[in-house]
């Protein structure tokens, strides 16, 4: 049975984690499902509990920098830099894996992702446990990720040994994903660090392909699933706000029984349901996964999401919002 928990009864789940057991916290991000780094049988459960396919690596996280020196051998002064700026914060960083770290845990692979957030339940957690935390999202594998305690309980409850109950996440979409091993530092997901802010220490920075489209091998084993998405057919309408508008309101002629997430405001008398993403794309990453599943609650057969191209966190959003789309995207 699955034991629902305050921050109060940390110690509780810390102690669970300890002994093997998986245990759901809260992030600035998005819920994690977290278990021992170093124990394989722990390790198992996540992939169990969530459904996912064992060739796709996980994030391992800390709570302070000097124990990374256990999970790679070697930390460069460019990752030292990212370190001393980002950490703690929504970025990961790919280093060498040290010779420690299982393959359980990378999925064969010979780096290693590590994160240390800042949420202070996290820290706690992680802390207390005295382990390294791996921790993918709180999801059942391919529905999008939970930001609040009521969809992570609604994917894992029975599922897991603890879930610890906190505040809504704050950014909304999971950490930035950046690879410092090859020749440049190469972002392999975006998220709220963006390229702008990684090319202010490093301007040769890139951001991999895979990114925006469904290439075969992306370097970030994630990045090929389906994912985020939700029960309902996405599609998402680009374009001014008297064009957009127009398009929605003769598709909901058309299918009744749809849903509209809107962007800077807009009414929808035809709709089933509308959702609000907000005024910025701050909001819109806070609100996007959320969002989704309320679409999924009100049983909607098709959701057509306002979106605009907008520089910043608008690159994470537009990847993870085309994903849950299946790239179904017009231009109106
Ligand atoms: O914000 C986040 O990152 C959240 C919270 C819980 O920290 N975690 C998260 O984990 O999003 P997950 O497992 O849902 O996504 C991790 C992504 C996957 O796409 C995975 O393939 C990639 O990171 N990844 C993990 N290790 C990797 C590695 N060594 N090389 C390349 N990609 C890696
Ligand atoms: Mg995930």
């Amino acid at each position: 049975m699955t034991k629902i928990i305050t921050e109060e009864d940390i110690s509780d789940a810390a102690e669970c984690l300890k002994k093997g057991g998986t245990v759901v916290f809260p992030t600035e991000t998005v819920y994690g499902l977290g278990a021992d780094a170093f124990n394989d049988a722990a390790i198992d459960k996540i992939y169990k509990a969530k459904g996912r396919p064992a060739d796709n690596p996980l994030i391992v996280h800390i709570a302070d920098i000097n124990s990374l020196h256990a999970l790679t051998d070697k930390v460069s002064e460019d990752c030292r830099k990212l370190m001393d700026k980002f950490w703690p914060g929504p970025l990961t960083i790919i280093f060498p894996k040290s010779d420690k770290v299982h393959m359980r845990v990378t999925a064969g692979l010979d780096t290693v992702a590590v994160r240390f957030p800042s949420n202070p339940i996290a820290q706690r957690l992680i802390k207390e446990s005295g382990v390294f935390v791996a921790a993918p999202s709180a999801n059942l594998s391919g529905s999008p990720s939970p930001t609040v305690a009521r969809h992570v309980i609604d994917d894992l409850d029975g599922r897991v040994d603890y879930i610890i109950t906190g505040c809504d996440c704050d950014i909304g979409l999971e950490s930035t994903v950046i690879d410092m091993t090859g020749d440049i530092p190469n972002i392999l997901r975006p998220g709220a660090i963006t390229l702008e802010m990684i090319k202010d220490i490093f301007s040769n920075a890139t951001e991999d392909r895979c990114t925006f489209s469904d290439v075969e091998k992306p370097k970030c084993p994630g990045m090929k699933y389906k994912h985020y998405a939700p029960k309902a057919e996405v599609q998402v309408v680009i374009g001014n706000k008297e064009n957009t508008h127009r398009y929605i309101e003769n598709q909901l002629i058309k299918h009744k029984n749809s849903g509209v997430m809107t962007y800077k405001g807009g009414d929808y008398s035809d709709a089933a349901c509308v959702l609000s993403a907000g005024n910025n794309m701050n909001e819109y990453a806070a609100k996007l996964f959320y969002n989704l599943r309320v679409f999924d609650e009100y049983k909607v057969e098709k959701v057509f999401a306002e979106f605009a191209e907008e520089d910043g966190i608008g690159t994470a959003v537009r990847n993870r919002l085309y994903k849950s789309a299946g790239n179904n995207v017009i231009e109106v």
